[in-house]
């Protein structure tokens, strides 16, 4: 496995691989890697000759400052777990070399960004775009793959990816969940043992939904979920919705009752641990 720090570096690799005809899956990460950026990898061998994954804490997603300062980077450990995996090349650059000075273009979502989690974090999906492109332009790949535990950053993706014809295709892979449910995330390894256990309420307020959905209204769902993480006192809820699966627009009133049409989504806080999970609300 090949560490690659710089984007011409990254171009040259991918180019020589391209011109033997060999196809290339990427999987963007910014390290702290579990379990559940391991099946992302698992998932890109499938589909493609050679697998590249980044590594990049991305300062300009990041809407407070500690957050970012916090955000784990145990690089020496993702770099082996990569080897281990099979991966081909990991593609890890500074800061400096992704935000050089002079360095001012964005890349600008539209109303898919607006929603959600949009509002609440002003400018984040615009980092998210803005870091993604560079990074296909640099890597070069056939197919992206991203997890659904960010489900409006896949859409997000996906729809920048195809208005701006990059060709690459772009698969979401199912959420990977602990034992008990809860979402695997970089931001897990922040919360004390206390919270890892209390944060189980994730999951099951979205299950409390489910059932609550079959039912009954999308506010039925909405308040089923709440109720099951205000029984919790060391979780502080921001939000639960009810949204369509394509357009992320709010869903106020059930049609058809199928799975893969309406989703539901949620943010929990944990003192400073932001916790989000989503799934589908009519799955089988
Ligand atoms: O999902 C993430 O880890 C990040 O948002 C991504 C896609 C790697 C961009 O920095």
């Amino acid at each position: 496995m090949i560490t690659i720090t710089t984007p011409d570096e990254m171009r040259a690799w991918s180019m020589s691989r391209k011109s033997r005809g060999r196809t290339i899956g990427f999987v963007p990460t910014m390290g702290a890697l579990h379990d559940g950026h391991l099946r992302l990898v698992a998932d890109a061998t499938q589909r493609c000759d050679d697998v590249v994954v980044s590594i990049f804490v991305n300062p300009l997603q990041f809407n407070v400052d500690t957050d970012f300062d916090a955000y784990p980077r145990p690089i020496d450990d993702d770099v082996a777990a990569c080897a281990s995996a099979g991966v081909a090349a990991v593609y890890a650059p500074t800061a400096a070399v992704m935000y050089p000075r002079g360095f001012q273009t964005r890349v600008v979502p539209g109303a898919l960004a607006d929603l959600m989690e949009g509002p609440g974090r002003p400018g984040h999906f615009e980092g998210v775009t803005t870091v993604v492109s560079k990074l296909f332009g640099a890597v070069g790949p056939d197919v992206g793959i991203f997890g659904q535990k960010d489900y409006q950053q896949l859409r997000i993706i996906a729809r920048m990816a195809a208005d701006l014809d990059t060709g690459i295709e772009i698969v979401g892979h199912p959420i990977v969940r602990d034992s008990d449910g809860l979402a695997q995330s970089s931001r897990n390894v922040r919360l004390t043992p206390a919270q890892r256990d209390a944060a189980v309420v994730v999951p099951r307020s979205l299950d409390a939904a489910v059932a609550a959905a079959r039912s009954g209204t999308p506010a039925d769902a909405v308040d089923a979920a709440r109720s099951v993480v205000f029984a919790e006192p060391s979780a502080r809820w921001e939000y639960t919705t009810v949204f369509d699966a394509d357009d992320l627009t709010e869903v106020t009133r059930f049609g058809v009752r199928s799975p893969g049409r309406v989703r539901i989504a949620t943010a929990v806080w944990f003192d400073d641990v932001r916790l989000i999970d989503n799934r589908d609300l009519f799955e089988d």
